[in-house]
Order: structure tokens, then sequence, then C-alpha cells
């Protein structure tokens, strides 16, 4: 790819006063769905089943087939998934779950809420997620749980990390929040472990019109412990001695209404996400920046985000947001520098690899339905900055 290739698709912009570029814009996907969805929702009103139900049932038996599980179990969001996942498999005080230093703070919320310990892991840099190598020293004899987290769309090495484990008795639990419809060694995402857990936060790529999260399994067992725990232990008729204390966490009726008409479309959206994601590495291309690690033979990355790393990031999102291009960073810090988790232990320096991300990741726009205009805009953007800052 060369510098003038690139040029050449960014130059094919049109130029003056445009619309800015919006991070996402969920207007995009949801209009043409509108009228299904008021259809959907005012059938379910008349229904009267605003909990549990056919309509939960019917979404939990798509999911599960999507994602090549046997189990689904919808619950209120993704980071009570990983919980009660967690809990489901008698995770709790004295144990310890492993997870990677660079991931969404509800990863560890769910973990801390269960009362085992996270200990967290450095990230390969090559990969962008948690290292397979440092997995083996972060393993101990109470390490009950390893969650990899599939972050920004692209498929952990989860196969590297479960083998990592060295033959003890760790669960592998997919943090699959970012990921819908990604796919690793031929592969759902969500099929690769003992359990994964989903968000349905209405930016994921599968989102509801508010919260949401589901937890898929192959183990009966599991997606029934799970039931229990979203809904007091099951109805009075069937209530089982509780081994933790269940809640109220289930995935509302309606949300699911609306979740098993997008589900359909996932795929194609999944299609305009990897297509813009690789305008973007042609138009970038020769750019100081570092464009998001991927190898095809890694997987399919299903580009929940688009996240670049750059010096003086801070810089650079700013003159773009003078531009009309916004951008996000996705996180500014890694878990143990998070404000109220020191209680963790970790120092400055623990986790160089993800504290050196946090400090350049830099979030462009990219949702499905945007236009190879916008991409070509934001690409633009990034080029006269970065030439501006680097003459040579
Ligand atoms: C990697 C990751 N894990 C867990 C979660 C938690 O999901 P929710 O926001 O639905 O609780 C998210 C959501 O942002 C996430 O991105």
């Amino acid at each position: 790819m060369t510098a003038r290739k690139a040029r050449a698709i960014i130059d094919s912009a049109p130029t003056g006063e445009a619309p800015r570029v919006a991070l996402v814009d969920l207007a995009r996907s949801l209009a043409p769905l509108l009228p299904d969805i008021h259809a959907r929702l005012d059938h379910l009103a008349a229904d009267g089943a605003f909990t549990l139900g056919s309509e939960l049932e019917a979404f939990e038996r798509d999911f599960a087939a999507f994602c090549g599980v046997e189990h689904c179990v919808g619950v209120s969001n993704g980071t009570d998934a990983l919980r009660l996942a967690l809990l489901a498999m008698d995770v709790g005080a004295g144990d310890e779950v492993v997870t990677a230093a660079n991931t969404f703070i509800g990863t560890v919320e769910a973990i801390a809420m269960t009362g085992a310990r996270p200990v967290l892991v450095d990230i390969d840099p090559a990969t962008g997620a948690m290292d397979p190598r440092l997995v083996a020293a972060a393993v101990g004899p109470v390490t009950r749980v390893v969650i990899p987290v599939h972050l920004y769309g692209r498929p952990a090495p989860v196969a590297e990390i479960a083998a990592a484990c060295g033959g003890r008795p760790i669960v592998v639990l997919e943090d699959a929040a970012q990921a819908h419809g990604a796919m690793l060694a031929g592969r759902r995402i969500g099929s690769l472990g003992k359990a994964a857990a989903f968000s349905f936060y209405p930016t994921k790529n599968l989102g509801a019109l508010g919260d949401g999260g589901a937890v898929v399994t192959d183990d009966a067992a599991l997606a029934e412990a799970v039931r229990a725990l979203r809904h007091h232990q099951g109805s009075s008729g069937d209530r089982r001695a509780p081994t933790r204390v269940a809640c109220t966490a289930r995935l509302d009726t309606l949300q699911a209404g609306i979740l098993r008409l997008k589900l359909p479309h996932l795929e194609r959206w999944n299609e305009q996400r990897r297509a813009a994601a690789a305008r973007y590495r042609v138009a970038l291309d020769g750019l100081a920046l570092e464009l998001p690690p991927h190898d095809p033979r890694d997987g399919r990355h299903v580009y929940h985000l688009f996240v670049v790393a750059v010096e003086r990031r801070d810089e650079l999102a700013a003159a773009l947001d003078r531009d009309g291009v916004a951008t996000g960073i996705h996180y500014p810090r890694p878990v143990h520098r998070e404000p109220g988790w020191e209680w963790l232990g970790y120092r400055e320096g623990d986790f160089p690899a993800a504290e050196s991300a946090a400090a350049r990741v830099l979030s462009l726009p990219l949702f499905p339905g945007i236009t190879d205009a916008e991409v070509n805009r934001v690409a633009g953007a990034l080029r006269r900055h970065l030439e501006r800052a680097d003459p040579a």
C-alpha cells in the first residue's frame, strides 16, 4: 500500500463545510428497523408479558444458536452476566480470577462483587490481548477462573491462554461483551470456553434499547444455576436451596423482543464495520500511528471499536474535535490505575504494555452505516495533523 494510494482515497473526500462525524451513530442502523420495532413493542405491550415469558425464551434460543452453544440465559447487563456466571461456578471469597489489565472496569467489578480477588495480567502489544506467556505466572492454587477479554471485537487467543494454565482445574469464562459474531478457528466467540458473557449495551455490536446481557454455555447445569440466580432462585414453585444469594437480574422481555429483531442483521452490520476498518487501514497507511493489531489468521475481528495508538494522543483528539471529528478513549487508564482499585495492590509500572496502550489509544468513528466519505474525512484530518506534527 503506497502513500499515493492512501492519499488518493482521502482526496476523493468532498471538501467544504461538512457535518460532524460522530464516534457512533446508532440511528443509522436503527432507523430502517423502527416500524418493526414499534410493531413488536405494541404486540408485547398488548400481551402484557414484561418479565420472562416466551419472547425472552425465543431470543435465548436464537442467540444460543447464533453462538453455536446449547444454552443462553438473558440477564440485566454484561457486568451481571460475568458476575452471575462466576457465582454459578461457585466462585467467591478466597478464590482468584485472572483477567487482562486493560479491560473495561465491568470485568473486574463482576469478579470483585463475588468476593473473589481479581488478578491482572499484562497484554501482549502484538495482539492487545492478555499475554498467554504471562498467564502461567499469574495462576496459582486458588485460581478458579480465567477471563480472556475479546477487546474491541478482536478474538483473544483463548486456547493459548487456557494452555498457559498448565493443566490446573481452571475454567475459561470469555468476556465477549465487545465481540458478538467474532470467530476464532472457525468457531464463534462465546463457544470457546466453559461459558461466555455478553453485554447488549446500546452501542455494542448487538445492542438493546437500554441495558441487557447474556450468559451462553453448553453446560445445562451452569445455565440452570444462572437462571436461578437472575430470578431469586426460581419462582416460588421451583425455588431451590440457595448456594449463592440470588437477585433480580433478568433481561427485560421488551429488550429481548428488540434484540430478537436485530439479531438477523448482526452479520451484515459486522461486515459494514469490517469494511470501514479495511478502508481506514488503507487510508491511514504510512502515518505515524499504530493501526489496530490484526492478523487474519487470528480469526474474524468484528471491530466493536477501531482503535489506533498514537503519541500526543490528547492533542490529536482535540485537533480532530476542532475539525468536527469525534473520537473516544477506550480506556484512559488500565484497571490498576483506576481510582478505587488501589486495594488490588498493584503499582504503576506493573503492567507496562497496558499502561503504554492506555496513554496512546484513540478510538476513531466506526459504526454500521458509516459512509466512505466519513471515513475519508476522518483519515484526511488525521493525515493533515500528523503530517503537520512531523513534517519530515
Ligand atoms: C469488555 C467489557 N466487559 C464487560 C462489560 C460490561 O457490560 P455492561 O456495561 O452491559 O454491564 C462491557 C461493557 O461495556 C465491556 O466492554
